[in-house]
């Protein structure tokens, strides 16, 4: 897979196919209890779907996190100072650039909208943080072990559930009238913010990537805390005080930290320890990560940006859309026509606010890349269909 193909329907459909994988390695346990979903929680669990996961999973990761090899490149010769001096480079960079996601969603006419869709982006981490750093808590490893553990414990809130970097992401969600079950808005994740989640599991997962970890890790660790503090007055904006700003807040502080930790206790000293190879395969977890940034910021950005419109067109044959089926999200792999023959239909493209409602003879374009779930009204005529070329 090739950058600029990352943002597709299969690169869907392969990102939640890895999240189940990884997923299916912790502990979820319904908030009401067990009795009602018994069944469905053997089901997740069991050895036969575990042992077709472990098949699978080495070509839907290549599949994911192939590009990554030839996309990041790291030669010549590395040491400690150059590996310092990278990071630092790394961490200025990422801190004093701009946040044109913030900007859009403070910018944008349907503000709440636009932080919800980054909201349930975030809920994919922030509803089980540190659950990617607790894969790496057991074995051997020295001094660093430690030093991981200290930051793992702060974001467990030193074993405090209510201070619990979690629980602070569900009062998030909950002061804006969002759900903080895990998952509630799963048709709305983008492939590239599933992606960044499943870099995590992955390296973290897969002992030889240890310590491309380490790098992704300490930089995201060093870069968050002006990024939290900057989504405190975006979230402030869009909702005044009834947003619960706890998550930022905290984050703001404690990455100050971390940040600090991370580069000074772990990254360093491992590779003065483990030397060149650690070194090298650090910046590849650093560069990695900030790639998949980039391209998650960007598709996000898109997402928050796109204003499906209906106008007054008939559609010209395509796909039909049958009603009545299980609701499902896609993300348009060319620019898309979605037309009313007969009857209405609805398009969603967030986690959040009403759909748009369109009727006979009206038609709603979906460019390329955009995430969205079409509902044919009962009795619905609706069609699907690739954009003419230079229509809108
Ligand atoms: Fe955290
Ligand atoms: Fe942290």
């Amino acid at each position: 897979m090739v950058e600029e193909d990352w943002v597709c329907d299969p690169g869907l459909m392969a990102n939640r196919l890895l999240m189940n994988f990884y997923e299916s390695g912790s502990l979820f346990l319904p908030s009401d209890g067990l009795a009602r979903q018994q069944a469905a929680f053997e089901d997740f669990y069991r050895t036969e779907a575990a042992q077709a996961a472990e098949l699978a999973r080495p070509e839907v990761e290549r599949f994911v996190f192939g590009f990554l090899d030839s996309a990041v490149r790291v030669t010549g010769q590395w040491d400690t100072d150059a590996l310092e001096a990278h990071v630092t480079a790394a961490i200025k960079e990422t801190t004093s650039a701009d946040r044109p996601v913030l900007r859009a969603i403070e910018e944008s006419p349907d503000p709440k909208r636009a932080a919800e869709t980054m909201i349930a982006q975030m809920a994919l981490d922030g509803l089980t943080e540190a659950t990617a750093m607790s894969q790496n808590l057991g074995g051997a490893f020295g001094a660093e072990q430690s030093e991981l553990f200290k930051i793992f414990i702060d974001e467990f809130g030193y074993g405090v559930f209510d201070a619990k970097h979690s629980t602070l992401f569900a009062e998030l969600a909950r002061s804006v009238g969002m759900n903080d079950q895990p998952h509630h808005y799963w048709y709305f994740y983008l492939p590239s913010w599933i992606a960044g989640n499943n870099y995590f599991y992955k390296v973290t997962r897969s002992r030889t990537d240890f310590f491309r970890y380490i790098g992704g890790m300490a930089f995201l660790e060093a870069t968050f805390a002006p990024s939290f503090a900057a989504m405190t007055k975006t979230f402030r904006s869009v909702y005044g005080d009834a947003v619960d700003t706890r998550y930022f807040d905290e984050h703001a502080h404690i990455d100050e930290h971390h940040g600090r930790m991370a580069v000074y206790d772990l990254l360093l000293p491992l590779g003065r320890k483990h030397g060149a190879y650690a070194i090298q395969e650090m910046v590849r977890g650093i560069e990695e990560v900030r790639l998949l940034g980039r391209i998650g910021d960007e598709d996000l950005l898109a997402q928050i940006a796109w204003r499906p419109e209906a106008i007054d067109a008939a559609g010209t044959g395509g796909e039909p859309l049958e009603p009545g089926g299980a609701f499902e999200t896609r993300v348009a792999d060319r620019d898309t026509v979605i037309a009313v023959v007969e009857g209405e239909a609805e398009l969603h493209w967030s986690p959040t606010g009403a759909p748009l409602r369109f009727g006979s003879g009206q038609s709603v374009r979906v460019p390329r890349g955009r995430l969205y779930g079409v509902v044919p009204g009962e009795g619905s005529a609706v069609t699907l269909s690739e954009a003419a070329e230079g229509t809108r």
